[in-house]
């Protein structure tokens, strides 16, 4: 019997720290490619409203006027990552959200090799079906992951 795995469909973002240092971007990328299929990838730079809407539900949180204004800073890579356990792959491959802690507790996580601060952390990724979802198509409008969860699926058997 074939064993056909279940595809899961995660937003991930590498963040202006870490597109910023090409050789960083470029090991992110590697790491993606050898861990996931690449549905979708852009780069892309918001503005501040983008930001403030992305992140609406921190806001108020202290941390909130800096990372708004971080996220608007320069350019970033978003991604469409698919594979098994898409959404906690990539959270387990991005390591716990504060820098020190990751560096500590996770160094072999990309916030715990690259990360630079707490706002600094490289990457951003879904954490939920539903926010995934929400998130996919903040940043690819366009794409419609059930035409491409009925045409994909087949290959991966
Ligand atoms: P959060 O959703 O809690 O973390 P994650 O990115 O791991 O899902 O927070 C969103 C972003 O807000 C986080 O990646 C960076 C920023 N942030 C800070 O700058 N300081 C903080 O103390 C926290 C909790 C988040
Ligand atoms: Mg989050």
């Amino acid at each position: 019997m074939r064993c056909v795995k279940a595809l899961q469909l995660t937003l991930a973002v590498v963040k202006p720290d870490a597109v910023a240092h090409p050789l960083v971007l470029e090991a992110l990328h590697q790491k993606i490619l050898k861990n996931f299929i690449i549905v979708r990838k852009k780069d892309l730079m918001w503005r501040t409203e983008d930001s403030e809407r992305f992140y609406a539900e921190h806001a108020g949180r202290f941390f909130y006027q800096r990372l708004v204004e971080f996220m608007a800073s320069g350019p970033m890579r978003a991604y469409i990552l698919a594979r098994e356990d898409a959404i906690t792959h990539w959270r387990g491959m991005m390591g716990p959200t504060k820098v020190f802690r990751a560096r500590y507790t996770s160094p072999d996580t990309l916030r715990g090799q690259y990360g630079l601060t707490d706002t600094r952390n490289t990457t951003h990724g879904s954490d939920s079906v539903d926010s995934a979802k929400r998130e996919i198509s903040f940043f690819f409008p366009e794409f419609n992951a059930d035409e491409w969860m009925s045409r994909e699926e087949p290959r991966l058997r």
